[in-house]
């Protein structure tokens, strides 16, 4: 079957309310500064979920917008697949609750655990599922509730995320449009270098558990620093080389947001100059699976992805997970 099998025929992203800037750190007594975060992340600010936003619901925000933009509606969706790495419950999948808030009446749901990487892990099972003809209409919706996993005393870690969602709604493809290459790698070798020690069946959740703060992320940040910045060139090179592209045929790279200097570095490696990079971390910090379809969705409404234009989308997260993908919009 040749590509492309798919398109991404809506897009929409959902970003809570309440606004943490760097400055307000400080009063919450961690030893840290707006230059500081500004100057190794490129992060100012990022949106933190409140009371009534739990992951399913900001996820269902983001795919009412992705789903009218695609002229379809929730009855519509064979399939639902939710990538997050902050599930409302354990059990079940919180996918499910998604599909009920939405209403998606004949969908299967499950969710995708591949971190920061979700979302494109979650397009390519949706390309997937469509060109076996077990389904025709797929909502991937990445949310992530990051607030509620970090260790708020760890200036290490909390400063750098954010909470947010973001849904493409994927159809068969028509007119040429959608997705020309992808590709997708692990190494759990890594895997402590960026994780949540404890809490889950193998270390259940325990008050020495919570006393020491082990249930919530824990980062080695300049060694995964060093592998973001490999892994991330390695999947920009495999995402044009399975689309048969050099760098020239990209219009626009949508990398995951965690780090500017890591998406600066992914970019010059490629050889894609910075006019043609999307980068919106500094308003939100690292949404996790959701940074990849929120910056989508800002980059069409400003003008920046057009029709025809040729997009690559590269990620890297906890895992390690990386991957990419060329889509023609
Ligand atoms: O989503 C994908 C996964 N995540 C990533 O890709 C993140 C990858 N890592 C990074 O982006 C960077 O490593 C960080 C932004 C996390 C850290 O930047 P860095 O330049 O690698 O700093 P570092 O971890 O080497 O720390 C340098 C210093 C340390 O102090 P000492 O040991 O030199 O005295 C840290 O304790 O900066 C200190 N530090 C801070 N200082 C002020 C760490 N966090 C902070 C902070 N404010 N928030």
């Amino acid at each position: 079957m040749t590509r492309p099998i798919v398109e991404l025929a809506g897009i929409g992203h959902y970003a809570p309310a309440r606004i943490l800037r760097n400055a307000e750190f400080q009063a919450m007594g961690l030893e840290t500064s707006h230059e500081w975060i500004v100057e190794r992340t490129g992060i100012c600010e990022r949106h933190i979920a409140g009371p009534n936003d739990t992951t399913a619901s900001m996820a269902a925000n983001a795919s009412r917008l992705a789903m009218e933009r695609a002229g379809v509606t929730a009855a519509d969706l064979d399939t639902v697949v939710l990538s997050t790495a902050t599930p409302d419950r354990l059990l079940p999948a919180t996918a499910v609750d998604l599909q009920a808030e939405i209403d998606a009446s004949h969908a299967a749901a499950f969710d995708i655990g591949a971190a920061c990487s979700g979302f494109l892990y979650g397009l390519t099972v949706a390309e997937g599922l469509i060109a076996a003809k077990s389904a025709e209409t797929v909502l991937v919706a990445a949310s992530e509730k990051m607030s509620a996993i970090l260790d708020w005393t760890d200036r290490a870690t909390c400063v750098l995320f954010g909470d947010a969602a973001g849904a493409a709604v994927v159809r068969p493809a028509r007119n040429g449009k959608g997705i020309l290459s992808t590709f997708m790698r692990s190494d759990g070798k890594l895997a402590d270098l960026l994780y949540r020690p404890h809490g889950g069946a193998s270390f259940p959740m325990s008050a020495e558990v919570l006393a020491q703060r082990t249930h919530l992320v824990k980062m080695a940040g300049r060694e995964t620093f060093k592998h973001a910045v490999r892994m991330m060139c390695e999947a920009a090179d495999r995402a044009l080389d399975n689309a048969h592209l050099d760098a020239s045929s990209i219009d626009l790279m949508v990398p995951h947001q965690a780090n500017v200097r890591i998406i600066e570095a992914t970019a010059k490696h490629a050889g894609i100059p910075m006019e043609k990079v999307f980068v919106n971390v500094g308003r939100y910090g690292n949404t996790s699976s959701a940074s990849i379809p929120i910056s989508l969705d800002e980059a069409i409404a400003a003008g920046r992805i057009r029709e025809g234009m040729t997009v690559l989308l590269v990620a890297f997260g906890a895992g390690f997970t990386w991957g990419s993908m060329v889509v023609r919009f």
